[in-house]
């Protein structure tokens, strides 16, 4: 939970169903490239889903493998749910995957200005908006989830960053 007297701090909760494939994997690209910048001390970036299947429990283990394969560690990751009473207040940007993480988000009272689809940063959108999940796919959905997911964090924090 992002710590409100830290008002210098972005914070960045991203979004997906399950909380064990696409987010988790968001959240480590995004916070190993602040960490290539020197930016660290100006985030704070956290996970969750919508759904609460699988509370507590680490990423699925091909999203592990995918960013081993990157040179990512992402095993101590847990998942949590997204909490409409406190994330939308609580983080300055809810970064979802696909349209129905965005409608779920607004249904739940999050507002519209915070949140935004990952692939809106990601410059060779080749028109879908959507990171696929992954889940019930094929090895090689993982390899293209973590490609999409590089470019959009790279576009993302380069947003970030020029705005600041
Ligand atoms: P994620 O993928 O939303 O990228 O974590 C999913 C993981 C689990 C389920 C659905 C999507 N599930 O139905 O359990």
């Amino acid at each position: 939970m992002p710590d409100p007297t830290e008002q210098t701090k972005t914070s960045v909760l991203f979004v997906c169903l399950g909380n064990i494939c696409r987010s988790p994997l968001a959240e480590g690209i995004f916070t190993q490239l602040v960490e290539q910048r020197g930016l660290s001390d100006r985030f704070h970036i956290d996970s969750c889903g919508t759904g609460g299947w699988h509370v507590g429990k680490g990423p699925d283990p091909r999203s592990v493998l995918v960013a081993s394969k990157n040179g990512l560690d992402i095993s101590h990751l847990r998942a949590r749910q997204f909490d409409a009473s406190s994330d939308p207040h609580m983080y300055d940007w809810l970064i979802v995957m696909d349209r129905s993480n965005h409608a779920d988000l607004i249904d739940m009272g999050s507002p519209e200005h915070k949140v935004r689809l990952m692939r809106s940063y990601d410059l060779s959108l080749d028109g879908d908006h959507d990171v696929p999940d992954p889940y019930y796919g094929g090895d090689d959905g993982f390899d293209k989830v973590y490609e999409m997911l590089t470019r959009a964090c790279e576009g993302m924090l380069d947003s970030i960053t020029a705005q600041a």
